[in-house]
C-alpha cells in the first residue's frame, strides 16, 4: 500500500477530512487535486477541531508535505485567511505547503457572477457554495483563465491578461445583468499585493510528486466533493465543476494511472446532499430533524442545513464503478444507534421498471422512486466502540449487507467525529 486516491462516494461530505487525517500518519505527501475552497474537511482530535477548506487536510500532522495541483482552483484571498487560521492554532505551514503553478486563480468577477447567476433565475439554480467555483472552471475551459505561474510571473505581462480578461467580463456584466463594471485596478492592486506573498508556494508540484514517488514515497491524494457531485458522473447539471471522482487525481496532479495502488471510497452509512439536485432516498420531514440533530448535518463551509436520506446502493454501486474504489471507509455508523428500522435503496422504480443502475438524465432521476429493503435497528450506542468484533449482531449485519451490495470490502468503520473512534478492519 502506498499511493491512495480518495475520494467521496456520495455528495459530498462523507467524512473525507477524518480519514484523509487517519491515513496522513502513513503518507508523505498529502494532495488536494481539483475544487476549491468549496469543500469543508473537518477534522477533530482531542478537544481539538479543524475545518480545512482549500489546504490539504494532512496539514494537521506535523512534518507531512502538502501540496495543491493544478486541478484545483486558488482563492489567494481564501488561501492566506486559512494559512493565517492555522498558525493561529498552532500549525506551521512553512516549507511544507505548496501551490501548483498550473493551478487557475480564483478571481473576485468569478465570485460575482456565481452568485449573480444563483440569483437571476434565468438559469436553473444549483445552490452553489458561491465561492466562484464553476465561474473559475468556465475560464479555465475557455482559455479566459489566469494561472499562479501568471501571477507570480512579470507584474506587466498579468496585469495586461488581467485587464484583457475584464474587457470581456465588464461587458457581460453590463450587458446581461445590468451590473455596474469592475474598475481594473480595483482588481490588479490587491492580486499584485498576493503576488509577493505566493512567490515562496508556487511550485511545479507535477515534478515534486514524481520525484517522491520515485524516491518512494507515499502519497494521499484528498479528493473534494463526492461522485454524485462530479460534472461528468454526478447528477448533471446539478453538479460541481470539476473531476471530484478518482479520474481526476491524476489530470489534477500531473500523476499517471500506473502510480495509484488503492481507490478509498468514504461513503456515510446514511445519505446526505446540500444544495439543489435530485434525491431519491430523501428522508420525509420528521426522520430530517433526527438525522440532522444526530449527525449534526450542517454544511462546513456555507452553514446550510443539509438534506438527509437512507442509503442508496444505485448511487454506491455507481461510484465503485467510476472510480474503481477498491476499499470502503463507512462513516457516521453511530448516528444511526437510535433507529428501530433502517433502509436501504437497492434500486429505483421508473415507470413500470427497476432500475439497478444509476441513470444519466436527471429528468428521469428526478421521477424515480426507490426500492427499499428493510433492516433491523441495533437500539444502542456504539460510539465508544474499539473493535468489530463488539458490535451489535444487527450493526454487523447492516454493514455485510452495504459490502454485498457494493461488492466492496469495508476496511474502515467510523463511530464518531473525533479521530480516536475509528474501528480498522485488517
Ligand atoms: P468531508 O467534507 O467529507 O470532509 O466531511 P465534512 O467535514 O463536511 O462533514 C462530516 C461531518 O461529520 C463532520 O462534522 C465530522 O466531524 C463528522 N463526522 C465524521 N465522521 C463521523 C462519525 O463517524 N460520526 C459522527 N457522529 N460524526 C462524524
Ligand atoms: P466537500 O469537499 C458537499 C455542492 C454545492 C452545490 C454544488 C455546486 O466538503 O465534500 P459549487 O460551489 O461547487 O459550484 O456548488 O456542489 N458542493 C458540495 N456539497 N460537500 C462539498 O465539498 C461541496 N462542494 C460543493 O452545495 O450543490
Ligand atoms: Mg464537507
Amino acid at each position: 500500500m502506498s499511493n491512495i486516491v480518495l475520494i467521496g462516494a456520495q455528495w459530498g461530505d462523507e467524512g473525507k477530512g477524518k480519514i484523509i487525517d487517519i491515513l496522513t500518519e502513513k503518507s508523505d505527501y498529502i494532495v488536494r487535486y481539483q475544487g476549491g475552497n468549496n469543500a469543508g474537511h473537518t477534522v477533530k482530535y482531542a478537544d481539538k477541531k479543524f475545518v480545512l477548506h482549500l489546504i490539504p487536510s494532512g496539514i494537521l500532522r506535523s512534518g507531512k508535505k502538502c501540496l495543491i495541483g493544478n486541478g484545483v482552483v486558488l482563492d489567494p484571498e481564501a488561501f492566506f485567511e486559512e494559512i493565517e487560521t492555522l498558525e493561529k492554532k498552532g500549525v506551521s505551514v512553512k516549507g511544507r505547503l505548496f501551490v501548483s503553478d498550473q493551478a487557475h486563480l480564483i478571481f473576485p468577477y468569478h465570485r460575482l457572477f456565481d452568485t449573480l447567476r444563483e440569483e437571476s433565475g434565468a438559469s436553473q439554480k444549483i445552490g452553489t457554495t458561491q465561492r466562484g467555483i464553476g465561474p473559475c472552471y468556465e475560464d479555465k475551459m475557455a482559455r479566459l483563465g489566469i494561472r499562479v505561474a501568471d501571477l507570480v510571473g512579470e507584474p506587466q505581462f498579468f496585469e495586461k491578461r488581467l485587464r484583457h480578461v475584464l474587457e470581456i467580463k465588464n461587458k457581460i456584466l453590463s450587458k446581461i445583468y445590468h451590473h455596474k463594471p469592475l474598475r481594473p485596478a480595483a482588481c490588479i492592486k490587491p492580486y499584485l499585493a498576493y503576488r509577493t506573498r505566493l512567490i515562496p508556494y508556487a511550485a511545479n508540484t507535477s515534478l515534486i510528486l514524481n520525484k517522491a514517488i520515485g524516491n518512494g514515497k507515499k502519497i494521499l491524494f484528498e479528493g473534494a466533493q463526492g461522485t454524485l457531485l462530479d460534472v461528468d458522473h454526478g447528477t448533471y447539471p446539478y453538479v460541481t465543476s470539476s473531476n471530484a471522482s478518482a479520474g481526476g487525481a491524476l489530470t489534477g496532479t500531473g500523476v499517471g494511472p500506473t502510480q495509484i495502488d488503492e481507490v478509498v471510497g468514504v461513503i456515510k452509512a446514511y445519505t446526505t446532499r446540500v444544495g439543489e439536485g435530485p434525491f431519491p432516498t430523501e428522508f420525509p420531514e420528521d426522520l430530517v430533524k433526527k438525522i440532522r440533530d444526530k449527525g449534526e448535518e450542517y454544511g462546513a463551509t456555507t452553514g446550510r442545513p443539509r438534506r438527509c436520506g437512507w442509503f442508496d446502493a444505485v448511487i454506491g454501486r455507481h461510484a465503485v464503478s467510476v472510480n474503481g474504489i477498491s476499499s470502503l471507509a463507512v462513516m457516521k455508523l453511530d448516528v444511526l444507534d437510535e433507529l428501530r428500522e433502517i433502509k436501504i435503496c437497492t434500486g429505483y422504480r421508473y415507470k413500470s421498471k427497476i432500475l439497478k443502475d444509476f441513470p444519466s438524465n436527471v429528468e428521469i432521476l428526478k421521477r424515480c422512486s426507490p426500492v427499499y429493503e428493510s433492516h433491523r435497528g441495533w437500539l444502542g450506542n456504539i460510539s465508544g466502540l474499539k473493535r468489530y468484533q463488539d458490535f451489535p449482531p444487527a450493526a454487523k449485519k447492516y454493514l455485510r449487507r452495504i459490502e454485498q451490495l457494493m461488492e466492496t470490502p469495508i476496511k474502515i468503520i467510523s463511530v464518531g467525529s473525533n479521530r480516536a473512534q475509528t474501528v480498522m478492519l485488517s
